[in-house]
């Protein structure tokens, strides 16, 4: 777990490198083209006055896998590189699973799964296309995911808070197979109570001024994710101002997890067995070892 602060010579490390934002990000798009980097925009909504007049946009909606696929084509063509990939796009709580809804017949219907296929299926979407156009650039990049304070805690938005571990748990797997094997970082990002549309006025004014944070805090930490070629498979939590490491150093949960899969002197429980296991029996190929030990497909 480490705390840290963000200089405006960090951020500018971003110049000149193209960033695929979905879900607008207005105030991470802002901080990336204020520090030289260029963007393409992908949402449901159109780009609000100025940006509207001058940045890329592809209409996106991203739990489609054409329109996310063709998004990223637009932004390759328009820039010929992808250097990072911003997956953004999220809405708040659907369900609880506690609803007692039925159907003509009486029957328990389904839940409503809006905030799932949003939240995930378009995340997991928008980190395949990203691996794909980012692999193919000389130089590298990386991808940070909108994970949330939501992401460990007992937050009681049932769907919401569901999506918001899985994609931690993405952010956490793809680790290993990503950096260094392949010129990919991957990190996610967790604000705490950020002024944004998905908070309502209501919801701001119940949270009390000053206990929320401007969306230029957590712009920061994205651009920070991207712009330094040192991060990765950080968790970066910003509250009120102030940014956080959860996932590496002492009393990170890294730190403190890593030793549950990966029993040291114990080949016969070590993750990297478990996962030639694993693949071995859904006949998805071998696993060697990766260049620092890590579990690697091959
Ligand atoms: N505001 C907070 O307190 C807070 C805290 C933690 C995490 N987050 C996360 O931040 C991310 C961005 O949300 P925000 O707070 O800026 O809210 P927001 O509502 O202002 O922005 C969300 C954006 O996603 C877009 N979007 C929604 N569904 C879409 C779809 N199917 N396809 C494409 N675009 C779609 C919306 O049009 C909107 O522009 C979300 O993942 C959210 O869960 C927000």
């Amino acid at each position: 777990m480490t705390s840290f602060t963000i200089s405006d010579n960090d951020l500018d490390q971003i110049k000149d490198q193209v960033a695929v934002i979905t879900g607008i990000g207005l105030a991470t798009l802002r901080r990336i083209i204020k520090h030289g980097g260029k963007v393409y925009a992908g949402d449901l909504n159109p780009l609000p006055e100025p940006e509207a007049g001058s940045v890329p946009f592809s209409k996106v909606d991203v739990t489609d896998w054409r329109e996310q696929l063709e998004l990223f084509k637009a932004a390759e063509k328009k820039y010929g590189k992808i250097d990072h990939v911003f997956a953004n796009a999220g809405i708040a709580p659907t369900i609880s699973l506690l609803e007692e809804d039925v159907d003509s017949s009486g029957d328990l219907l389904p839940p409503n799964l809006k905030t799932i296929n949003v939240n995930l299926l378009g995340c997991l979407y928008t980190v395949k296309l990203g691996i794909h156009h980012i692999r193919r650039n000389p130089s590298g990049g990386s991808i940070v995911i909108t994970a949330s304070g939501s992401s460990f805690t007992r937050f009681p938005a049932t769907d919401y808070t569901t999506t918001k571990h899985a994609v931690l748990g993405l952010m956490r797997s793809l680790t290993g197979h990503l950096y260094p094997q392949l010129p990919i970082r991957i990190n996610a990002i967790a604000p705490s109570w950020t002024e944004t549309g998905i908070l309502s006025p209501a919801i701001l004014a119940a949270i009390g001024e000053g206990n929320y944070q401007s969306a230029d805090v957590p712009a920061q930490s994205v651009t920070v994710l991207m712009a330094d070629k040192k991060r990765h498979g950080e968790l970066v939590y910003s509250e009120r101002g102030h940014f956080k490491d959860l996932e590496n150093g002492e009393k990170g949960y890294h730190h403190l997890t890593a030793n549950m899969l990966a029993v040291e002197n114990e080949e016969s429980l070590s993750e990297l067995k478990v996962m030639r296991n694993l693949l071995k029996m859904r006949g998805a190929g071998e696993v060697g070892d990766g260049a620092d030990g890590k579990p690697e497909v091959v």
